[in-house]
């Protein structure tokens, strides 16, 4: 069963062990509001544990909107299958995601940038562009009234069946960076750390490992001053990341 944590004030992670040798998992959330939203979808493979817990925490077919980091199996592999039990639910995408990635939803995203706010009833979602951060797409959305940013692959962590962290786990998250390459340039991912500082987060919550609810400015640090971008061919299918824990 996916477990579920109420990581800032009706913001929930729904969290799925992906590989627990790599202390690797998968979350997405729950903002729960009178416009329920869901940020990222989990992996389609695992959807009916997934739509089980969502369903503990509201009538899933109440969804008003998906919010698509971009589009990858853990973000976004269960968009449809959201969709098709919530009739009002809409896809919510980056220009450059609407642009070239519609075709993967099965309904007409609604396009967001960085001016935009989305209604949610008691608070307004908005939202970073950050191209390249780690797709041509990407976005990062933000939650104003907690201070949460939706951090996507950004600040990577182990899991350690921990919902949230205090701990500084940057290690982790360099050596995760440096050996799987999936930041292209030192311009693009500084880009996205000026967006994301910009607007002083007080939790990170992030799409793999633990929810980050401290040491933020080491994290941020930790990517500003360790080179984690170029080109790296790393095959997954052969080799585990540096980050490997053992057991
Ligand atoms: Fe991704
Ligand atoms: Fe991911």
């Amino acid at each position: 069963m996916a477990a579920i944590d109420e990581i800032a004030p009706d913001i929930f992670r729904v969290n799925v062990m992906t590989d627990p040798e790599l202390d690797f998992s998968t979350s997405f959330f729950l903002i729960r509001d009178e416009a329920p939203t869901l940020v990222e979808t989990g992996f389609r493979r695992v959807f009916d544990e997934t739509h089980r817990a969502v369903s503990q925490l509201i009538d899933p077919a109440t969804l008003r909107y998906v919010v698509v980091p971009h589009f990858e199996g853990d973000e976004s592999g269960a968009l449809n299958l959201f969709l098709q039990r919530a009739p009002h639910a809409r896809p919510v995408c980056s220009p450059v995601g609407t642009a070239v990635n519609a075709d993967l939803a099965d309904r007409d995203p609604l396009v967001v940038d960085d001016d935009s706010e989305l209604d949610l009833g008691t608070r307004r979602l908005r939202f970073l562009i950050t191209p390249y951060v780690h797709t041509w797409e990407s976005m990062l959305p933000w939650d104003p009234t907690t201070r949460t940013v939706f951090c996507s692959d950004v600040f990577i962590g182990p899991d350690s069946g921990h919902a949230t962290t205090d701990a500084d786990q940057s290690d982790y998250m360099i050596e995760m960076y440096r050996s799987v390459g999936i930041f292209p340039s030192r311009a693009h991912l500084d880009h996205a750390l000026d967006k994301i500082e910009a607007v002083r987060p007080r939790t990170l919550a992030c799409h793999h490992g633990s929810v980050k609810t401290a040491r933020i400015s080491a994290y941020l640090q930790a990517l500003r001053a360790t080179d984690v971008t170029g080109v790296t061919e790393w095959n997954p299918m052969t080799e585990a990341p540096d980050a490997r824990h053992d057991h």
